[in-house]
């Protein structure tokens, strides 16, 4: 449904003005009273106003003076043409039912020299099959997934050296880039990059669902280097609790995860994911405060707040970068629906536990830190003396 033209926009005048007047488009799913955002593409009063009054007036066609010129895409980017695309080398097969275990693919970046990656996009060759996409950076001299193939795919199944097969579920490897449905290519804040040293491989983790017909996918990512050795580095952190329960029919059911900044950092943007139960999202500081009555209390100020939708998986990067000094607690609070009257919800009667596959659960609130250039991930989780 392409909006590029007066022809093509016409039919939907009506559709338009009802879906901007009630905000469901744009797409986009922050409490508007908590945060600013960069990529917030809601609309304002005025321009909903114009909309509105155009599909009122019977949605004429204006000057011909006036039509825009048309929009040169890139071979279906969203980022300005890559500088390097790396493609699995391998297509993987999908078959058409069933669960499909998270299938990885380990390609090699073959770079003689560290790089610095200012933009990156994941380009899903099946999206009606793509549940997520998370590329991790292996630097050389990590032993993750060591024994496992490069450059076809295998799943933890598969693998046969007990340790590959655990770093099948858990690895704290930098993350380049998450792609879910919904979400925008990754494009960090000018003298801020993600790090890829000299001779890593990117490790593809692949979700895919299987949608009634067989079929197969070999993505891309799409690279564009920073053009000068940035200042700082962007990690990607997690806030994870994996030990929820939720009860059978529970409508509003809460699940928390805490953590300390070991070191400083600067807050860039979140990425929260859950699957279909996810109902609401949500990311505070919190402090230490004496209270009036002299005794210790906790204030909590948020951060993002999100009704959350699965198939609308978006990061929120804040408009003014934030500073945080190590010791600052980060909490993030997230609620299920796991009631019949959540249209998406697989199964009312389970009981939910954590899992890979959509109809279990998962809660994950990503955020996107930047650090001084030369600390990797393992330095930033060293706390410096003096750091509480
Ligand atoms: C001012 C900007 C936009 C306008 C006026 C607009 C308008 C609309 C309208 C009229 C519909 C049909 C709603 C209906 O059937 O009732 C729609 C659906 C949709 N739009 Fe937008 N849209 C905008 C921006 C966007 C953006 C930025 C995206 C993608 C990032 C997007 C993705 C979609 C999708 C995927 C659907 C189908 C949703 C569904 O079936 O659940 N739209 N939009």
């Amino acid at each position: 449904m392409p909006f590029e033209s007066y022809e093509e926009t016409l039919p939907f005048a009506a559709a338009i003005r009802r879906a901007t007047q009630e905000k469901t488009m744009p797409p986009w799913f922050a409490d508007p009273k908590v945060g600013k955002f960069s990529n917030d593409p809601s609309l304002t009063a005025a321009e909903i106003g114009t909309l509105v009054a155009w599909a009122g007036a019977k949605s004429p066609a204006g000057e011909a003076k006036d039509v825009p010129l048309p929009r040169h895409w890139t071979e279906s980017w969203s980022i300005p043409r890559p500088d390097l695309v790396l493609k699995m080398p391998q297509a993987v097969p999908l078959p058409a039912n069933g669960d499909i275990e998270y299938t990885y693919e380990i390609v090699p970046t073959n770079f003689k020299e560290n790089r610095w990656v200012q933009m990156a996009e994941v380009l899903p060759e099946r999206h009606s099959n793509l549940h997520h996409a998370v590329v991790y950076v292996r630097p050389p001299d990590s032993n993750w997934l060591r024994h496992a193939p490069v450059g076809v795919p295998f799943t933890a199944l598969t693998l046969t050296d007990p340790e590959d097969r655990r770093g099948a579920h858990w690895t704290d490897s930098d993350v380049l880039l998450v792609y879910a449905p919904g979400s925008s290519p990754d494009a960090w804040p000018d003298k801020m990059a993600k790090f890829v040293p000299a001779g890593s491989d990117l490790v593809f983790q692949m979700h895919y669902t299987a949608n009634g017909r067989a079929a197969s996918d070999q993505s891309s990512i799409g690279l564009i280097f920073s053009k000068y050795v940035p200042e700082q580095r962007v990690l990607t952190l997690q806030l994870t609790n994996d030990h929820f329960v939720i009860p059978p029919g529970a409508p509003d059911y809460r699940v928390e995860a805490r953590g300390t900044l070991p070191n400083d950092a600067v807050l860039l943007s979140f990425l929260p994911h859950m699957h279909l139960r996810g109902k609401r999202f949500e990311y505070n500081l919190i402090r230490k405060i004496l209270g009036a009555d002299g005794k210790p209390g906790y204030a909590i100020e948020p951060l993002l707040r999100v009704n959350y939708h699965f198939h609308w998986q978006m990061s929120y990067r804040l408009a003014e970068p934030r500073f945080l000094k190590a010791g600052t607690e980060l909490q993030a609070v997230a609620w299920y629906d796991n009631s019949k009257a959540n249209p998406h919800n697989p199964d009312a009667d389970a009981e939910v536990h954590w899992g890979e596959q959509t109809y279990d659960e998962m809660m994950v609130g990503f955020f996107d830190v930047a650090v001084p250039a030369g600390v990797d991930k393992q330095h930033f989780f060293m706390r410096k003396q003096g750091n509480n």
